[in-house]
């Protein structure tokens, strides 16, 4: 058997769950490609799969191997792809499997890696990019518009603030603790702190009330967002939908696509966005960029190291 170093679980648990092991190296069946990865972002998805939560119909039959993005080259085309190539350099998605040597993906789930999107950064790209074109389209950001973004310090929050400005936002007032407002003002968001004088502060900046909001907080922050906004059907929470079905606020309606991903990394080789990496860990520690994570404080993204060179 040919086998690949991955993080994977063979329990579920706390962090220290997550261990290096050897598992058989994928091979790609017809529309696929295989990825030798170089780099993988971390996120809430992946420390909810390690507890032992996962979307209906998907297999976490043991070992189970997080990871729902990557960047790395083709190294392996199954039957019937005509637009990828060995050799490729690339960043996709997937559900599970990236924090892994090698994972294999439908073909129309990576796209071209631009020139000047270093590794580290590719590998943390996909999900919060696609995410926050969703949340934002569905939010109907546009010219002239004043955005809320809560969290917007963290990895979803970072994509979120420079597309709502690259969308032609006016103003984008971000929530974070003071230590990240330095970080906000860098993005071009307005910095205010969230907690009990949040609605004060927002309300000095917008008056008559926000055009939207996006809620990657939930609870109390999802509440105060209702009476801050002009309309409530232009909020849209990435995170409690119980809470937003209770207040009458519209679901996230899921439509990811390539498509989303293909136009974010676009804006990224146009210089309109930029990715902070909180902290990049080796594959071995995966377990410690789990418990960095599950802080839930911090600006930009963490990302693992799967392989050190191209
Ligand atoms: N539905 C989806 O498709 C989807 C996709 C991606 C993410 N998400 C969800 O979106 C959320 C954010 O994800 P992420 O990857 O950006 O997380 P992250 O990188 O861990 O960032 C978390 C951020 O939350 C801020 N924060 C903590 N407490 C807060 C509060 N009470 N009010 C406002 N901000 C607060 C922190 O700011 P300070 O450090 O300044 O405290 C930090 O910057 C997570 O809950 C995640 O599960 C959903």
């Amino acid at each position: 058997m040919i086998s690949m170093k991955a993080a994977a679980l063979s329990s579920f648990g706390g962090p220290e769950v997550l261990a290096l092991m050897d598992v058989p190296i994928p091979q790609a069946g017809p529309g696929h490609v295989r990825v030798r990865v170089l780099s993988a972002g971390v996120n809430h998805f992946d420390t909810g799969i390690r507890r032992g939560w996962a979307p209906p119909s998907v297999d976490t039959s043991f070992p189970v191997i997080p990871g729902n993005e990557f960047a790395g080259v083709v190294d392996q085309v199954g039957d019937g792809v005509t637009g990828s190539a060995t050799g490729d350099e690339v960043l996709g998605f997937c559900t599970l499997g990236a924090y892994a040597e090698y994972v294999v993906v439908a073909a129309e789930q990576v796209v071209r890696k631009p020139r000047s999107l270093p590794w580290d950064i590719a590998g943390g790209f996909a999900v919060n990019g696609i995410g926050a074109h969703l949340c934002l389209s569905e939010m109907g950001v546009a010219r002239g518009d004043t955005v809320l973004i809560h969290a917007a310090a963290g990895a979803l929050g970072t994509f979120a603030v420079q597309l709502a400005l690259a969308w032609g936002a006016t103003t984008v007032i971000g929530t974070a603790g003071p230590a990240n407002h330095a970080y906000l003002a860098s993005l071009g968001a307005v910095p205010v702190t969230y907690g009990a004088e949040l609605s004060a502060q927002v309300r000095a900046i917008a008056p008559g009330g926000v055009d939207t909001v996006m809620d990657n907080v939930g609870g109390d922050t999802l509440r105060a967002s209702v009476g801050l906004v002009k309309e409530k059907k232009r909020i849209r929470t990435m995170i409690d939908d119980e809470l937003a079905a209770e207040l009458g606020i519209p679901a996230l309606t899921p439509k990811r696509s390539i498509r989303q991903l293909e136009e974010v990394a676009e804006q990224y080789a146009q210089g309109r966005i930029k990715l902070h990496v909180r902290e990049e860990f080796p594959l071995a520690r995966a377990a410690a960029a789990h418990r960095a994570i599950e802080t839930g404080h911090g600006r930009g993204k963490i990302v693992l190291r799967v392989a050190a060179t191209r």
